[in-house]
């Protein structure tokens, strides 16, 4: 089919509302395959990726090992019974989990000497979903169960998913207005601190709340991604584990972007050392099939879930699916195989300086980046301070045409983010920002 076909079809029985369509045909393309770092559309032009698909394909698309695992996996066994009937796959990449989160943070902090027995001998429990907002609605469910108090405290241009559950600790009004009438609103909102400065001020209303609402956890992403790449100030997340622990609550991390290599390390909170108690996992997880995960530390989840008798409390009909698990332990593989933690970690710093280097009396915005590991933004703002948000766009859709698959993302849409595969090579984050640079200049 041509790309005109399917958008054809896809305006005629898509639901509107899921598909930006460009009146003058200038977005979308229609993906025909992917492989490595590179796409190609339906008119056969090849595009170098530098979203890896929302962050999902680290290992690259159909990383081959990643492939034949899920192939092999369909043709043994297709589909098996969740909560009912389990597979060993389920209980290979649940054991995974707990070895890559909290049995390696016990060992590393062991090592450090810093932490509680309990952290030292913890294990992890998973309970497996599909999408990440669901991993976060379990990881919600987990918290109220553990600590029997309503609420969650998140933080103003958090993602954590567009489900009635989630949507509750999801800050953007887009999302939540037409919505509210039927949300439980169960989340309370604290500013996102910018900058190490405005920690305190961020501490005192965290406190208020925890007083006020006597609230059962604080969801935080260690990176807000589709909030615009902003990046917490050192020393937040050890203060969000202090008040957690003060006020009896639990920390939530939700690493479903910034988990599995995207910002140098397996997972972003370790830049920090903080352990916390639930973290959501997904997109990375399996390179390409819709599996997500909440891990929790083994006596956190013991003592929120009880034993089933029968009929489990949550569940659903694909958790903990064959192929997705079969996958997700390929990809895992993958990722320690080929180093991509450390990869980038290293061309994190390549990219965010040559971003950085973008400097040229032509541009027509004030541009600034920032990144940790291949988790990149470059903010894009007018002379008057405002969000290029018009220009931005432009720019995306400049470098679209010139071969480069590139996202906005922030509430106005004024970031240009790079989270690429960790496959990727120096001279292509090169080659990109090159051509950002003249489309910056030019455009
Ligand atoms: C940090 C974070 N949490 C949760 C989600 C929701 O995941 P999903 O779209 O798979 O439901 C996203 C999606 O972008 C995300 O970035």
């Amino acid at each position: 089919m041509t790309t005109k076909q399917t958008l054809d079809l896809l305006r005629a029985h898509e639901s509107r509302n899921v598909l930006f369509l460009e009146p003058d045909g200038s977005w979308p393309i229609v993906w025909e395959r992917a492989r490595g770092v590179h796409v190609w559309d339906a008119e056969g032009r090849k595009y170098l990726d530098l979203t890896a698909a929302f962050g999902v394909a680290a290992a690259g698309h159909a990383n081959p090992c990643v492939v034949r695992a899920g192939q092999r996996q369909m043709a043994t066994l297709l589909h098996a019974m969740g909560d009912v009937h389990p597979h060993a796959l389920k209980a290979r990449l649940a054991r995974e989990l707990s070895r890559i989160t909290f049995e390696r943070w016990g060992r590393a902090r062991a090592k450090g000497k810093r932490q509680t027995a309990k952290v030292a001998a913890a294990t992890g429990k998973v309970i497996f979903c599909n999408s990440g907002f669901e991993a976060v609605e379990a990881a919600l469910k987990t918290a109220v169960l553990a600590t029997g108090r309503r609420g969650v405290i998140a933080f103003e241009g958090a993602y954590h998913g567009l489900g009635y559950g989630a949507l509750n600790a999801t800050h953007r009004e887009h999302f939540r207005g037409p919505f509210r009438s039927q949300l439980g609103e169960f989340g309370h909102f604290v500013r996102f601190p910018g900058e190490r400065s405005a920690l305190k001020e961020v501490a005192q209303n965290i406190t208020k709340l925890f007083r006020r609402h006597k609230t059962g956890a604080i969801l935080v992403e260690p990176i807000q991604a589709r909030g615009g790449c902003n990046i917490l100030p050192t020393g937040f997340l050890p203060l969000l584990r202090k008040l957690c622990d003060r006020h009896g609550a639990l920390l939530i991390l939700d690493e479903i972007y910034t988990g599995f290599g995207r910002t140098g390390k397996w997972f972003a909170c370790e830049h920090s050392g903080v352990v916390p108690d639930l973290i959501c996992l997904g997109k990375a997880l399996t390179g390409g099939f819709p599996l997500s995960a909440c891990v929790g530390r083994a006596d956190v989840m013991d003592a929120a879930w009880p034993p089933s008798s029968g009929e489990a409390i949550h569940t659903s009909t694909f958790l903990g699916h064959p192929v997705g698990c079969a996958m997700a332990l390929a990809q895992m593989e993958e990722i320690k195989r080929l180093k991509l933690c450390a990869r980038s970690a290293r061309l994190g710093k390549v990219l965010l300086a040559k971003l950085r280097s973008i400097q040229n009396s032509k541009l027509k915005t004030q541009n600034s980046a920032r990144a940790l590991g291949l988790m990149a933004g470059l903010e894009l703002r007018r002379a008057d301070g405002s969000p290029a948000s018009a220009e931005t766009m432009h720019v995306i859709k400049a470098m679209l045409h010139r071969g480069f698959i590139l996202l906005p993302e922030g509430a106005h849409g004024n970031v240009i983010s790079f989270t690429p595969p960790l496959t990727i090579t120096e001279a292509q984050l090169r080659a990109t920002v090159k051509a950002l640079a003249e489309v910056l200049a030019t455009d």
